[in-house]
């Protein structure tokens, strides 16, 4: 079994016995898979741990692709391993981070990953906690109720891919002839975001573009994607996910 569902933001009552009863069926071979901002691994602190131990406890496997929510210093200390044809970081036994441009094969279908995307709630801009000012601009923006992150403690970096991720991608989609089952992202290739929000403020970016060559490539049954916090069935296959977890096979 494989079911799949949206941002988690670290949230995860979701899959909680009462909410997910379906899971009484399910095994450690069954998955749950996560459309980035999984949020799991945060702060760092104890809360983290435990919420990352309750994943543990669940009779399924929980797998995740990255979103621009997430702690991605904190997450590259995890080792990298091979896992079902592609690449995984462990966080516990059975909660996988799936890395970006990978291909795996589950329960004999293939799927390609690729998380990331910009985010856009920072026009106010990027703090950097050493700066000389940075207590003063950050006690300003707050004050004024702007929109901005501060960098390694909300936001990112490596939110979007690097050219090696880009490559590595590149090259495993060539690999399997530009043709799987399923692509799993967090957000939307160009054309799905443009019919998405029209004259909303989601842009267009190296990772959307990137993904828009994905699209016009390569052969695939079903896109699932998040980030835009919605539940909606698209034309071409497209699956835009938020709360909902629907079973895929
Ligand atoms: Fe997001």
């Amino acid at each position: 079994m494989l079911y799949v569902t949206g941002d988690t933001h670290g949230e995860f009552e979701r899959f909680e016995p009462a909410n997910f009863p379906e899971q009484q069926e399910m095994g450690r071979e069954d998955y749950v898979l996560i459309c980035g901002d999984f949020g799991g691994v945060w702060d760092g602190s104890r809360r983290d741990a435990r919420k990352l131990d309750r994943l543990e406890q669940l009779p399924f496997t929980t797998l995740f692709v990255s979103g621009n929510h997430e702690n991605f210093d904190r997450l590259a200390r995890y080792p990298v391993e091979e896992w079902q044809g592609g690449l995984v970081q462990r966080l516990r036994p059975h909660v996988l981070h799936l890395m970006r441009g990978q291909v795996f094969t589950l329960e004999g279908r293939t799927f390609f990953t690729m998380g990331g995307a910009r985010s856009h709630d920072v026009e106010d801009g990027i703090l950097d906690p050493r700066a000389d000012d940075f207590e003063e601009q950050y006690r300003l923006l707050r004050s004024m109720g702007g929109r901005f992150r501060v960098a390694h403690r909300t936001w990112w970096r490596q939110e979007l891919p690097s050219e090696a991720e880009y490559q590595e991608a590149r090259r495993n989609l060539e690999r399997v002839g530009h043709r799987v089952d399923y692509i799993v992202t967090h957000c939307a290739p160009n054309q799905v975001l443009d019919g998405l929000a029209p004259g909303e403020s989601y842009t267009h970016d190296r990772l959307t573009d990137f993904l828009e060559e994905v699209r016009q490539a390569t052969t695939f049954r079903h896109w699932f994607f998040g980030h835009y916090h919605e539940d909606r069935l698209l034309d071409g296959g497209f699956v835009l996910l938020w709360e909902q977890i629907v079973r895929l096979l």
